[in-house]
């Protein structure tokens, strides 16, 4: 494995590993293609200490690394590579390869004028810069022969001021179509030059849904072989709407078949209100990959851990078993104990399922993160669990189920602040903004202290924005949303800045009072006061535990586990992976 978890496809050593894999995937019935790059400048030499490959010697401003300009060898030698690297790949039983330049990859660098400044055959023209790419595909089709299928990712606009636009892509698109050795194209957009496009290749719940659809479906009029589109297309009726409007050929579904790899058996099957449908938000998947962690899903708590929790084994004996919160957490642990078999009656304080995720879909323009408990909500009801609605999961009233286990996912409380605070400020939580449970007039001077480093402090913040009221934020932090991912942050930080937010990292709160807060550098100790009409706090959770806590004590023969954040807090997937293992375990 290389870096941004490829694979290194560089000698004969990769082929019992990829057979391996073609092999398992044919088992299922499918096709399974490689792709085959070489990403230029950006790569990165902390591993190998070897210099970057680019055109030029110009550094990708999202990763800064500068590259040293190729010299002709280098040329020839990286073409021989992707003819290499192609055999191996029909040599491994593969049904056939992708050649990418797609994200601003090495070939995409070749066609970028502000990337690409040779003198040499090269650069310079659309045609000396399209060599590059022309040597790469023959020499692959030369290799693999005209029977093996080889496609080509690119981009149908870098969406980047002074990169290549659309009407350059087509243009691209049609010379490589011209020379009849393709047998698809795969259009996606954007590029990987900045944070902000590098971020729109894999779109978020930000963008539209089929956002890249009218590239695909413009470079369609101009080539002869299939046009594969991808990025936001999350369920199949969506697919099937773009294939009747000719948008593209093919559909490809990456997130939507993470979150649900068994999307197109229930398709098939015609039951699509079975999948779990993708939140868009990236939160467990490429927002981790981006960070060099390994995917996960906020939707589906297998991903990633799929050798130890694929299947469900039904329990040898049936239990009656109580399930205390309907938050994303208890609701997964119910489905799962459910479904092997046990009887569940699960205790929800309020009147709806969802917990925590349903408020956190209350931010401006992440609706779709409610996804994350509508499966599961409409699941357990499915499965016929016992739901007691504005039930409170108190020792007496969970005893007095008689359970043969406790399943406790009571979650978290808002941590409350550890600076004093009187009573001249209105002071409220980040979860009161976003359910609207607090009156916001226009122009109302608001500060959000942002300790929680994710979604939730930006969020109020937005939609304290959308309400007219003028927004500082807050962090000790080194920047406001610490720990949002790369692929989200970028988006989140234009449209606050747009609205006219103020973002002041390193930036501790000491006190509350007298109608301002008072705040302190977090390095240089300077002091200044701040006069506002409200603050909202986004301090993160303190674990609800006093019931698990009861339990233990009151019942101790009596299994209790729980799972989420009456645990610690913590993220999503770690709460729904706690709660998988559990529902397996009890
Ligand atoms: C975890 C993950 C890994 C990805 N890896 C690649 C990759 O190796 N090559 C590539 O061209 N695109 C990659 N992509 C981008 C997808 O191919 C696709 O363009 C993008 O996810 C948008 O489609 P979707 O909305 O169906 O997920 C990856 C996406 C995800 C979520
Ligand atoms: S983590 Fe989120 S964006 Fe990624 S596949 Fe799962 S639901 Fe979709």
């Amino acid at each position: 494995v290389v870096e941004w978890s490829g694979v290194a496809n560089w000698d004969n050593s990769i082929v019992p590993d990829l057979a391996a894999m073609a092999d398992v995937i044919h088992q299922h019935g499918a096709k399974v293609f490689c792709q085959l790059t070489h990403m230029g400048r950006r790569g990165t030499s902390t591993n190998s200490s070897r210099a970057l490959l680019a055109p030029s010697a110009v550094a990708e401003p999202a990763h800064r690394e500068r590259p040293k300009a190729m010299e002709r060898h280098e040329i020839t030698e990286i073409v021989s590579c992707f003819a290499a690297a192609a055999e191996r790949v029909k040599r491994s039983g593969y049904d056939g390869v992708e050649i990418t330049s797609y994200g601003g990859h090495l070939i995409e660098q070749f066609w970028s004028p502000h990337i690409n400044h040779r003198s040499d055959e090269y650069g310079g023209s659309l045609a000396n810069r399209l060599r590059f790419s022309i040597e790469v595909i023959e020499a692959v089709r030369e290799r693999v022969g005209p029977d093996f299928c080889v496609g080509f990712r690119m981009t149908g606009d870098q969406l980047l001021k002074g990169g290549l636009g659309h009407e350059e892509m087509k243009e691209i698109a049609t010379r490589l179509a011209e020379l009849r050795q393709l047998d698809y194209f795969n259009i996606s957009g954007s590029t990987g030059e900045t944070a902000e496009l590098q971020a729109k290749t894999v779109p978020s719940l930000d963008n539209p849904l089929g956002v890249f659809n009218r590239y695909a479906a413009s470079i369609r009029e101009v080539v002869d072989v299939p046009v594969l589109v991808a990025a936001r297309i999350v369920e199949p009726a969506m697919a099937e709407a773009a294939l009747r409007r000719g948008d593209a050929d093919l559909i490809g579904m990456t997130r939507a078949l993470i979150a649900d790899p068994d999307m197109p058996n229930k398709a098939l099957a015609g039951e699509p209100e079975e999948i779990r449908l993708c939140t868009g938000a990236n939160e467990g998947c490429i927002g981790r990959l981006f960070q060099g962690l390994t995917v996960r899903c906020v939707q589906n708590p297998v991903i990633g851990h799929e050798d130890e929790l694929d299947e469900l084994t039904p329990s040898p004996v049936r239990r009656r078993i109580v399930v205390a919160g309907g938050g994303p957490a208890g609701l997964e642990a119910a489905r799962v104990a459910t479904i092997r078999g046990h009887d569940v009656v699960l205790f929800e304080r309020s009147s709806r399922l969802g917990g925590q995720v349903v408020t956190a879909a209350l931010a401006p323009g992440r609706a779709e993160y409610g996804r994350a408990a509508t499966w599961l909500s409409r699941q357990v009801v499915k499965l016929g669990v016992d739901i007691r609605f504005e039930t409170e999961a108190t020792l007496e009233a969970v005893l007095a189920e008689r359970p043969e286990a406790v399943i406790i996912a009571t979650g978290a409380t808002p941590r409350r602040p550890d600076f004093p605070i009187d009573d001249t400020v209105r002071v409220v939580t980040c979860d009161d903004i976003l359910r609207r449970e607090v009156t916001i007039q226009r122009g109302d001077r608001c500060l959000v202290i942002d300790d929680d480093a994710h979604m939730r402090g930006p969020g109020a913040a937005e939609s304290l924005l959308d309400a007219g009221a003028t927004v500082e934020i807050v962090s000790r932090e080194q920047t406001i949303g610490l720990d949002i991912d790369p692929t989200l942050k970028p988006a989140l930080y234009r449209r606050l800045f747009e609205k006219g937010a103020t973002l002041t990292p390193l930036t501790e709160v000491t006190a509350i009072g007298n109608g301002a807060v008072q705040l302190e550098h977090v390095y240089a100790g300077t002091r200044r006061e701040v006069a506002v009409d409200l603050v909202v706090l986004a301090l993160g959770g303190t674990a609800e535990d006093g019931l698990y806590h009861a339990l233990r004590s009151a019942a101790p023969e009596l299994p209790v586990y729980r799972a989420g954040d009456c645990v610690a807090p913590r993220y999503l997937y770690d709460a729904m992976h706690e709660a998988t293992r559990i529902g397996r375990q009890v």
